[in-house]
C-alpha cells in the first residue's frame, strides 16, 4: 500500500471510529503530518484529556499513552506498537519509590511523566519537561525526591536552590550519551548559531546551552529567536516541525545519535492497523488508575 492510500484509509478509519490521532514531537514526519495533535507531552496530555472524541490513537511510547488512559478512562486508548516503551521510564520501580520514601520520610516524591502508572500512583505530584520548574516550586516541602531523570532533577536543583533535590539514577539513553566535546565541536563550527537542548541532558551540556526546554519550548524559542542558525540538542523529530515553521533558518543536529529508536518504531501502517484491529489498547487497574490520576490532576492544576 503506498503512502497515498494509507493516508485514505485511514482518514475513514478514523471518521468510522471517532478516533483522533495525536503524535508526539519525536515521531517520524509521516506520522506527524498525519496527526490531529502534535506536540510534548504536556501538550498532549491536556490534549486528550479534554478532546471529543472516543479513542485516541497515541503515536509516542508507552508511558504517554498510559498517561493519556489514566486521563481519560471512557476513551479507548491505542498505542499502535506494542513494545515502544521508554528506558528510562523503566528505571523506576513502585516498590523501589516506597523503599526511597521510607528513607526520606518528610520529602515530597514528584516524578516526571516519563514514569508508569504504578510509580505515578506512589508519588504526590507529576511533571513534565516543561513545567518541572514551577512544579516543584509550588511545594511547601523543602526536600524533594524527584524521580526517575537524574539529569532534569538536576535541571531544577540548579534552578531553585532553596530545595533540596534527592536524586534518581534514571536517565534518557539518547539525551544522555551526548558528549561535551561533540558539543564543543559542533559550537565551533557554526559560532553563530543558538544552542538549544532538552534538559534530558546530562548538567555539563545544559551548562553549555543558550536555552534548555521542552521539545515545544524549544520549538516555540526557534520560531519567536531573530536568530537564524541553531544547534538542536534534543531528538531528531523535532526538527519536522522546526524546519516547516522556519524555511528560512537553519537547523544543525547536536549529534547525529540523537535518535530514540522506540519512538521511530510507530509508521502510517502501525497507525492504520492499530485503527483497524482496535491494537494495543491501554488497560489499567483501577486503582493505580485513580491515585496516578491525582498525581496528573494536581500538575494540571499548576500550569
Ligand atoms: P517533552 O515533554 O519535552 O516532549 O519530552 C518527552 C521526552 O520523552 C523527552 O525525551
Ligand atoms: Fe524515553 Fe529518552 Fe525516548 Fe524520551 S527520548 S521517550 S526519555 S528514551
Amino acid at each position: 500500500m503506498d503512502t497515498k492510500e494509507l493516508l485514505k484509509e485511514i482518514k475513514e478509519l478514523k471518521q468510522i471510529k471517532n478516533a483522533v490521532i495525536v503524535a508526539h514531537n519525536y515521531q517520524i514526519d509521516d506520522v506527524q503530518a498525519v496527526a490531529d495533535m502534535v506536540g510534548d507531552s504536556l501538550a498532549l496530555s491536556r490534549y486528550c484529556a479534554t478532546v471529543d472524541a472516543d479513542v485516541i490513537v497515541f503515536c509516542g511510547v508507552h508511558f504517554m499513552a498510559e498517561s493519556a488512559k489514566i486521563l481519560s478512562p471512557e476513551k479507548t486508548v491505542l498505542l499502535p506498537e506494542a513494545d515502544a516503551g521508554c528506558p528510562m521510564a523503566d528505571m523506576a520501580t513502585a516498590e523501589a519509590v516506597r523503599e526511597k520514601k521510607k528513607q526520606h520520610p518528610e520529602a515530597v516524591a514528584v516524578c516526571y511523566i516519563n514514569s508508569s502508572a504504578e510509580v505515578k500512583a506512589e508519588c504526590d505530584i507529576c511533571c513534565t519537561s516543561s513545567n518541572a520548574i514551577d512544579v516543584v516550586r509550588s511545594l511547601k516541602e523543602k526536600e524533594v525526591i524527584f524521580i526517575p531523570d537524574m539529569n532534569l532533577g538536576s535541571f531544577v536543583a540548579k534552578k531553585l536552590p532553596e530545595k533540596k533535590i534527592i536524586p534518581w539514577k534514571g536517565f534518557c539513553i539518547t539525551h544522555h550519551k551526548i558528549k561535551a566535546e561533540e558539543v564543543k565541536q559542533m559550537k565551533a563550527q557554526h559560532p553563530d548559531a543558538l544552542l538549544l537542548v532538552h534538559p534530558e541532558c546530562s548538567p555539563e551540556i545544559v551548562e553549555m546551552a543558550d536555552f534548555t526546554g521542552s521539545t515545544k519550548q524549544i520549538i516555540d524559542f526557534a520560531n519567536n529567536s531573530t536568530n537564524s542558525k541553531f544547534i538542536i540538542g534534543t531528538e531528531m523529530g523535532v526538527l519536522y516541525k522546526l524546519k516547516n515553521d522556519n524555511p528560512n533558518k537553519t537547523f544543525y543536529l547536536m549529534s547525529q545519535g540523537l535518535i530514540c529508536p522506540n519512538m521511530k518504531k510507530t509508521s502510517l501502517k502501525s497507525v492504520l492497523d492499530a485503527l483497524k484491529e482496535m491494537k494495543h489498547e491501554i488497560n489499567l487497574d483501577e486503582d493505580i488508575r485513580t491515585k496516578a490520576k491525582k498525581s496528573l490532576d494536581r500538575m494540571l492544576a499548576i500550569k
